[in-house]
């Protein structure tokens, strides 16, 4: 069955990353930027989880169970979770069971894998088509993910093999960083390597003033946290409209 991201009504889609919510009040946060504007919400799309292993990127999150309660409160929500750890594959059946709808994974630990460096013990290491195969016997749409220093050599054999492709507009860890413009470039290289069925997210320092340069790169998911959730819950819809163009 198609999920938002191979059928969307509207594009681009706006995906509030859940990192820059309030974790205390995890299910009033997320369900009030999904609302449509007229019933006090901001009226957008998706949520974003990002997750992250405290290997792949120092900082630590949240996991599964985030996702199974989101889901219980929110059952409607699409959930996009955008893993940041040295092994997705590790967690990838919890997600799915847990309720996400898409799973997007990065391809460094890959790279750092074949050269040899940079891997945490943990890490068993994945073929990145193996593994979006997998996702998607699990009922999610897969998404593949580069951090800004990786070259766009490096994916463009893998995009026909993914829903989505997710370029970091900063180095993943935290919120709140600004913008790289010099990212764009990849941007659109990408973009003359998808079809219409398959979506280009981007993610990290989004907001009112660098998503029009997002869009006409030819991203079509837009990811933000702290521009949303930095907002009082009566100023995130004019928002997401701006975010929206
Ligand atoms: C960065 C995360 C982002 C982050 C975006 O590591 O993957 O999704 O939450 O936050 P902002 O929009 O504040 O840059
Ligand atoms: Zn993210």
């Amino acid at each position: 069955m198609a999920n938002l991201f191979q059928r969307p009504g509207r594009l681009p889609l706006v995906a509030p990353s859940i990192l820059s919510a309030d974790f205390a009040d995890m299910a009033r946060d997320a369900g009030q930027v999904l609302r449509p504007e007229s019933d006090g919400g901001a009226g957008a799309d998706v949520l974003h989880v990002d997750v992250m292993d405290g290997h792949f990127v120092p900082n630590l999150t949240l996991g599964p169970d985030m996702v199974r309660d989101l889901r219980r409160h929110l059952p409607d929500a699409f959930l996009d979770v955008h893993v940041m750890v040295n092994d997705p594959g590790q967690y990838l059946a919890a997600f799915a069971k847990a309720g996400a709808n898409h799973y997007t994974f990065h391809i460094e630990p890959v790279i750092d894998r074949a050269a040899g460096t940079g891997m945490s013990p943990l890490s068993q290491g994945y073929d990145p088509r193996a593994l979006a195969d997998e996702v998607r016997k699990l009922g999610m749409t897969a998404g593949l993910c580069l951090n800004p220093p990786t070259a766009v050599e490096r994916v463009l054999p893998l995009v026909k093999d993914f829903d989505l492709i997710l370029v970091m507009s900063v180095n993943p860890g935290k919120g709140g960083q600004a913008f790289m413009p010099e990212v764009l470039a990849k941007v659109k290289e990408i973009k003359r390597h998808l079809r219409a069925d398959q979506r280009l997210e981007m993610d990290g320092g989004i907001a009112p003033a660098t998503a029009g340069a997002c869009r006409e790169a030819g991203c079509d998911v837009l990811v933000a946290g702290s521009a949303v959730f930095g907002k009082p819950a009566a100023e995130r819809g004019a928002v997401v409209r701006a975010l929206r163009g």
